[in-house]
């Protein structure tokens, strides 16, 4: 989607300072309303995750059809996935960690996409061998956030050809050039692969209902970001007999150099936490992370900070603070200047680390079941 002056976000790119709810009139979805999450929270038991609670996830697509034919007996599945392009980050989490709630909560399946087709046709600078090892690599982190392997699946690309082609040659029939032109705006140098990529990423959408011959609805969490794929996919569904998915998304959780995302295309290294960080490479991207502090401590404790510009506070926020009077009394003692940078940074290194040391033995465990999970062949009876 070309965006304003001030800033763009497409699949492809994000800059610049975003107006989220500039960005969701732009795109033409609907708020996440107080009612909404009211009724996720209702049918799902017990709190909701602070991705949800605090506003990240803050804007969809069509969820409230979906609940009403989740409570009329009709059970959907959640889809999302990640374009394999090197290791992944803190924030990358956010969507598959609202799946796997989901699925712990409702016993949804699951199923992910990973992309190492579409980041190699992408990102010039990468390898087939660097894309693959990256997906193989992202998807045990994926795995390690608690989902569970009888009710999850993954579609692999290059590995999954065979199981996503009979469906994706329906859908390209669909997709024009001139409409992949106006959505992602690409280049007349882009290359086919790219161009053709689109297709490939609305298939797992599709696949349960083609699987099973009957319409199962689909909910996708992903970054706000990819809604430009999933309004392709929408506009085509029908035509093609499948629902409409209902989409889920969040806003970008900003880099620690206070970029708009933590993305590092573009940008230094340091400006995302990635999984593989050693603790040592942790304390020092924390430490040197853009906050909203004063200049002098006499100044911050006299005027307090500004968490709203914090890429600190951001991550307390989208994870690291453990319960709402935890995350409140953060934000309080940011504000008053009662707690300065240097105290929250090393409060929130405590919980990174902890974080990182559990991740890594979850990600060991699911060694032994994420090959497994790679749909390699068409459903019975669906190889046309
Ligand atoms: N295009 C996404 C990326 O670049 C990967 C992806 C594939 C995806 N299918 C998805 C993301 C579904 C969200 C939801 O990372």
């Amino acid at each position: 989607m070309p965006g304003s002056e001030e800033f763009v976000v497409t699949p492809y790119e994000v800059r610049g300072r975003v107006d989220y709810d500039r960005l969701r009139e732009m795109f033409g979805t609907q708020e996440l309303s107080s009612e909404l999450l009211e009724r996720l929270r209702r049918l799902a038991g017990g709190e909701l995750p602070p991705l949800l609670s605090r506003g990240i996830y803050y804007s969809h697509r069509d969820l409230g059809a979906l609940l009403d034919a989740y409570e009329a007996g009709r059970p959907f599945f959640v889809y999302s996935g990640r374009g394999p392009s090197g290791p992944l980050h803190t924030s990358h989490l956010a969507q598959f960690e609202i799946c796997r709630w989901f699925q712990e909560r409702l016993g949804v399946p699951m199923y992910v996409q990973i992309t190492d087709d579409e980041k190699y046709w992408s990102r010039s600078g990468l390898t087939r061998e660097e894309t693959v090892r990256w997906g193989t690599e992202n998807l045990l982190d994926i795995l390690a956030l608690g989902f569970d392997p009888k009710r999850t699946r993954v579609f692999f690309d290059s590995k999954s050809i065979a199981a996503l082609y009979p469906l994706a040659i329906r859908v390209a029939r669909k997709i024009t050039y001139s409409s992949v032109k106006a959505v992602f705006g690409l280049e007349p140098s882009a290359n086919i692969g790219w161009i053709f990529y689109t297709a490939l990423q609305t298939v797992p959408a599709f696949w349960p209902s083609w699987a099973e011959g009957k319409s199962v609805p689909c909910l996708i969490p992903c970054g706000i970001d990819q809604d430009p794929h999933f309004r392709l996919t929408r506009d085509i569904a029908e035509g093609l007999g499948y629902p409409k998915p209902a989409l889920l998304h969040s806003r970008m959780v900003p880099g620690l150099l206070g970029e708009a995302a933590m993305s590092t295309t573009g940008a230094s290294p340091d400006n995302a936490l990635f999984l593989n960080d050693p603790p040592k490479v942790v304390e020092r991207k924390v430490r040197n992370a853009f906050t909203g502090g004063r200049a002098t401590v006499e100044e911050q404790r006299r005027l307090g900070a500004d968490p709203e510009v914090c890429s600190v506070w951001a991550l307390w926020k989208s994870r690291f603070a453990e319960s709402e009077e935890r995350f409140e009394k953060i934000t309080a003692d940011c504000r008053s200047g009662a707690m300065l940078c240097g105290e929250c940074k090393g409060l929130l290194l405590e919980r990174i680390h902890r974080f990182y040391a559990d991740h890594a033995a979850a990600r060991e465990k699911a060694r032994s079941w994420a090959e497994e999970t790679i749909i390699t062949a068409p459903p019975p009876g669906r190889d046309l």
